[in-house]
């Protein structure tokens, strides 16, 4: 099988050489290994590169045409919507960020593994082994990753031995594993690779699918129930510590993903977008409207800004002159400081209904998810984290439908001003720090050594421009009172 996320993973591959960026990784970076040590080999493959680049621009439309071809075949994998009647036991290991395994027919769930005893002598016997998480390609986060193992077991020939064990719990819909390993722990990481990827797997299936979890831990199901009940409407299955056998029709064993922090409509049933993982969250946020209704939404004029606010790495250093910047613009002021004890509802709520949303570059910018589309996203760019920081957020947030501004922090506007001279590569060049000396002393130096001070004027231009765009998309302004 050929590479099916095959312009995917190149386009990746062309930003990492470009921006020289390793991928985020749970508050830590992921190691960039270098790939060519000699100047000259370096300009070969700069020149190798241009040219690829050159050519797959003329092919992209022929590969874009088969491309589509595939996603049909992809489409009909996703749990519930399996091609064919009848046993079936395939893994999709064919795909850059994801394993998938497909089982239907009678499969026992126990001893914290998948067994399908087949009537079919077509099934392939035989063990399938999978890690239920959405880093295939980045080895040093997957070996942490538990595997999964699914198993084939033939029985037409009379009894199996042993005897498969009788059913504690029957399941009449399909269920879906995924782990609560990996980069879990980190906001970006558990939407980036877990609750989008949840839902492009199974919000087709209208809350009817079980999921099973491996590594599964309470404290992600505290944080994320009002999510999770969107998608499914039954108990999660703890894959390792629930010792009852768990009976199903049908298992998928890994999840769906498609790029940063978004979903591609065209590889959805019915062109889901991101707008569409954003309703559920809306939906599970929503106050229950037995309970005695929130305080009504004041429309006002003025337009309300909350500002994320680090507290440890890349912080403000003029909090309080950003703040009566805005306020002086007319702007209502929040200042979110994130804090993991906060229940996301909260967050949601306030995000809801904020026009501006403010932060400087980091894991906590993935709450631009809970902005309304037409709202403004202010991502304040420290130096060395342009190619991250519009990657990871910048484009995704487009894709919801905000108007993205990024405030790119300038040498003197950098508290590495104060540590290096202006002339030094860190300010002038941070790429090539990179280069030079690899990634863990770019990863010191620019992301746990660097606060920032954008100047007081570029805050009130940008503030203007937001000003500007939520006019011209005319959104209200609700403010809580
Ligand atoms: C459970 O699995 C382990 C290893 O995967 C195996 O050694 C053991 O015999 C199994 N137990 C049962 C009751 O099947
Ligand atoms: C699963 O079992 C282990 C060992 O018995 C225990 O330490 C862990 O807390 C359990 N996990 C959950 C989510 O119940
Ligand atoms: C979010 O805002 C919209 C529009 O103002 C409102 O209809 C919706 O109820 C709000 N959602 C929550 C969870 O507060
Ligand atoms: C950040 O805030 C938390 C609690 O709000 C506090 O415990 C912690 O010490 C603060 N860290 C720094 C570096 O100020
Ligand atoms: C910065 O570097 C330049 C050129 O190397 C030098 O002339 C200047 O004195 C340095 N400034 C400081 C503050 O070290």
């Amino acid at each position: 099988m050929e590479n099916f996320e095959g312009s995917g993973w190149w386009r990746s591959r062309m930003g990492h050489r470009i921006a020289g960026w390793g991928r985020r990784a749970g508050g830590r970076w992921g190691v960039m290994r270098k790939r060519h040590s000699k100047p000259n080999l370096r300009l070969v493959v700069f020149v190798v590169l241009l040219v690829l680049l050159v050519i797959s621009g003329i092919v992209y439309r022929r590969d874009a045409l088969r491309f589509a071809g595939r996603e049909m075949d992809y489409h009909a994998q996703l749990p519930g919507r399996l091609t064919g009647e009848g046993e079936l036991f395939r893994c999709d290991r064919s795909q850059f960020r994801t394993d998938i395994c497909n089982m239907r027919g009678d499969i026992r769930i126990y001893n914290r593994s998948i067994v399908l005893y087949s009537k079919d002598p077509t099934t392939a016997p035989g063990v399938q082994i999978v890690k239920p998480y959405t880093r295939k390609w980045e080895q040093s986060c997957m070996d942490t990753v538990h595997e999964v193992t699914l198993r084939s077991v033939p029985t037409a020939n009379g009894a199996v031995n042993p005897k498969p064990p009788a059913c504690d719990v029957k399941h009449k819909v399909p269920g879906v594993v995924f782990s609560n390993g990996g980069y879990t722990g980190n906001l970006y990481h558990e939407f980036h690779d877990g609750l989008i990827p949840l839902f492009i797997t199974s919000q087709h299936l209208h809350r009817e699918v079980v999921f099973i979890i491996s590594e599964f831990h309470d404290w992600w199901l505290t944080k994320y129930i009002e999510v999770v009940q969107q998608l499914s409407k039954y108990e999660i299955v703890d894959l390792i510590n629930d010792t009852r056998v768990h009976c199903f029709p049908e298992i998928e064993a890994g999840l769906h993903i498609h790029d940063e922090l978004a979903i591609d409509p065209d590889r959805m049933p019915h062109h889901e977008t991101i707008q569409d993982f954003r309703a559920i969250l809306n939906r599970g946020y929503t106050p229950n409207k037995e309970l005695p209704s929130a305080p009504p939404l004041g429309v006002s004029k003025s337009p309300s800004l909350t500002i994320i606010v680090r507290n440890g790495t890349r912080r403000f250093l003029n909090l309080d002159g950003i703040v009566k910047t805005a306020e002086q613009l007319g702007f209502n002021v929040n200042l979110l400081i994130p804090d993991p004890t906060m229940e996301l509802k909260h967050i949601f709520r306030l995000l809801n209904s904020s026009d501006v949303l403010l932060g400087v570059h980091g894991a906590a910018m993935t709450h631009f998810l809970f902005m309304r589309p037409g709202t403004v996203f202010i991502q304040v760019v420290p130096l060395g984290t342009d190619w991250a920081a519009r990657t990871y957020y910048g484009e995704p947030s487009i894709k919801l439908g905000l108007h993205y501004l990024p405030l790119t922090i300038s040498p003197q506007e950098s508290s590495l001003s104060e540590k290096y001279n202006l002339s030094d590569p860190i300010l002038r060049n941070p790429d090539e720090v990179l280069e030079r000396r690899g990634w863990w002393s770019m990863k010191e130096i620019f992301l746990e050594g660097q606060d920032v001070q954008p100047s007081l004027e570029r805050v009130r231009t940008t503030l203007n421009q937001a000003l500007e765009k939520l006019r011209g998309s005319k959104v209200r302004h609700p403010i809580p009172r």
